[in-house]
């Protein structure tokens, strides 16, 4: 097609970003994707409440059904689970290509997700979903995918991981720090979600399907957040060397002869010369252990407005170019459940 018809639903921190990236790159991003990308329209709750300067107001709406019908690529960065997987079930059902950053939608309702995208033959993206620029999702689908991989282990969450390391390294109190991330644009719009740990808990619950080609859900994820981590926990951590990251854990192994996969996320006590003890602010690090690789470290911005906007526009670019050439990336629909095994200690 000469021309792509790409909606964005959400213009918050990472919307924006998004939308700026669409407008100022569009020359790139034509030659990258060898079709002109057409940004038809943006969808929002309030077209009264003011903007950024990038976004052309002509554009927003808050018809969000009707946006869905002139797209060929919806991108969904609104966030929660209704009406995001209403709207994509219609988007991807009418035959448009979807991007996502909802961890929350695709840990709930992935499978669903999934088989409508690949009954329609189009994409359904989610790079920005895990660990915000890091390039994780696409390095297990798809580099690793000769592999087998043995664990998935790291920081997934960036409110969490800049708020330890205010109280950590500044003194900060913990609502203080709270209150920073949500400034910054890294906490979820309930940032509950990020601490206690239920954020982490879906990227975990994603990775793992991916990484295991497995159906985890998060309700076999144990998830204990931060909200009981004092100051006093701090110093005595850093007293014996350590400092307290919060972790997701993904690993395949064997209990009562059956072998499973056990996903878990917490606070931990990390070596302060463990590389993860470096990690400051809101940066993620996972490492993905494979037999044949061996230990990769994926690491990078894992949240905020503009880094998020690098793995949308990055998905963008390959369901555009997927269009383009009449194809589709295979989705994860065809996975076997392998059982929830019992969470073990770190
Ligand atoms: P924001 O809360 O900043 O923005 C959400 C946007 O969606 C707003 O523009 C809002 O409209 C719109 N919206 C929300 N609900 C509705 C609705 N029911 N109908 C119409 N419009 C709606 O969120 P973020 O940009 O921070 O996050 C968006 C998504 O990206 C989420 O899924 C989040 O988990 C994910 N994500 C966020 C990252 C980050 O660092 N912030 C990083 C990685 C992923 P209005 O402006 O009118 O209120
Ligand atoms: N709230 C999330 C975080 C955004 O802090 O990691 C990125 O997914």
């Amino acid at each position: 097609p000469a021309t792509l018809r790409v909606a964005v639903l959400g213009c918050g921190v990472v919307g924006t970003e998004v939308v700026r990236g669409l407008l100022d790159n569009a020359v790139e991003l034509r030659s990258r994707t060898g079709t002109q990308l057409d940004l038809v329209g943006i969808g929002v709750r309030s077209t009264a409440t003011p903007r950024d300067a990038v976004v052309p107001v002509d554009l927003l709406t808050e018809d969000l059904t009707g946006l869905v019908e002139r797209a060929d690529l919806v991108i969904e960065l609104m966030g929660g689970i209704e009406p995001a997987r209403a709207l994509i079930l219609d988007a991807l059902a009418a035959g448009a290509s979807v991007v996502t950053a909802n961890k929350a939608l695709l840990a709930q309702h992935g499978p669903t997700l999934y088989e409508a995208a690949d009954a329609s033959r189009v994409d359904l993206f989610y790079e920005a979903a895990v660990a915000g620029a890091v390039p994780v999702v696409r390095g297990v689908r798809e580099s690793l995918a000769g592999d087998k991989i043995t664990r998935v282990l790291g920081i997934v969450n960036g409110t969490t991981n800049y708020i330890l390391d205010e109280m950590t390294s500044n003194g900060l109190d913990f609502g203080t720090a709270l209150a920073q991330a949500q400034d910054l644009g890294y906490a979820e719009a309930d940032p509950t979600a990020d601490v206690e740990g239920f954020d982490a808990a879906a990227k975990a619950t994603i990775l793992a399907s991916l990484a295991f080609h497995s159906r985890t859900s998060m309700d076999d994820v144990p998830v204990q957040g931060i909200t009981s981590i004092t100051p006093e926990d701090i110093s005595a951590a850093a007293q014996t060397g350590h400092v307290i990251k919060m972790l997701a854990i993904a690993e395949q192994g064997e209990h009562d002869g059956i072998r499973g996969l056990a996903v878990r996320v917490h606070p931990a006590l990390v070596p302060e010369t463990h590389p993860l003890a470096s990690v400051r602010g809101p940066y993620n690090a996972v490492f993905v252990e494979a037999e044949a690789a061996g230990t990769l470290m994926f690491y990078g911005a894992g949240a905020g407005g503009a880094a998020t906007s690098s793995a949308v526009l990055g998905d963008v670019v390959a369901a555009a170019r997927d269009r383009v050439n009449g194809g589709k990336a295979p989705s994860e629909s065809a996975h076997a459940a392998l059982p929830a095994m019992p969470a073990q200690a770190v």
